[in-house]
């Protein structure tokens, strides 16, 4: 009686975790940042504009990301950028931006009919600078990008494309009610990927 209860329980803890999806426990504020950036494909990240017409006033647009192929990832957002871009005149001009990335991205939100807006549709929050990745790093920067986004190496050869990374400052964690969290970048970094 006893062996077929522990069964019958043992199946249901198996059948509830089947399907679900496993994000960090709340609490672990570190490892939910590193869980959020490598889930993201795509982040919209601000900078601060050059155009006349906007001078001092924000301006955000998307870009793709990844911080390393699936399961592998290393923190470090890697970015693929064209100079003629036009956020990108921002960051020659002023390498400064903020990045955002949220689970509404993948289909964590959605299957737990939680609104982007909600604290528990986790996001994170970054800022920091654009750096060009030196020669060294490239091809870790490639295998990140190109593993998570097929269609790059066929991008316009004549685009002048080049790798670059997010050296991250500053990280703000919002996971859950009663606020939002921050997060040291040497917290975030001695997360294992
Ligand atoms: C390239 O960048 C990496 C990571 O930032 C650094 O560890 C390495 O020393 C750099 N190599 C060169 C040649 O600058
Ligand atoms: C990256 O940012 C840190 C501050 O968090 C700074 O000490 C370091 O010099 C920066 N690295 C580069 C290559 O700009």
């Amino acid at each position: 009686m006893m062996a077929v209860r522990l069964f019958v329980l043992l199946l249901f803890v198996l059948t509830s975790f089947r399907g679900s999806i496993s994000i960090p426990p709340h609490d672990e504020v570190a490892r939910m940042a590193r869980y959020i950036v490598h889930e993201s494909d795509w982040c919209s990240m601000a900078t601060i504009p050059t155009q006349e017409s906007i001078q001092g006033l924000p301006f955000s647009n998307v870009f793709s990301v990844s911080d390393g192929p699936l399961e592998k990832g290393t923190g470090g957002p890697y970015l693929y950028l064209t100079p003629l871009e036009i956020s990108v005149h921002d960051i020659q001009a002023n390498p400064q931006v903020s990045p955002a990335m949220t689970l509404a991205g993948t289909d964590y939100c959605s299957k737990q009919k939680f609104d982007p807006q909600s604290p528990l549709c986790c996001r994170v929050i970054l800022s920091g600078r654009i750096l060009a990745v030196n020669s060294t790093e490239i091809d870790v920067a490639k295998e990140a990008l190109f593993s998570r986004h097929p269609a790059m190496p066929d991008w316009p050869h004549d685009h002048g494309w080049y790798f670059a990374k997010l050296n991250i400052t500053n990280i703000w964690v919002l996971d859950s009610y009663g606020g939002i969290k921050t997060v040291t970048p040497q917290e975030y970094y001695k997360i294992k990927g």
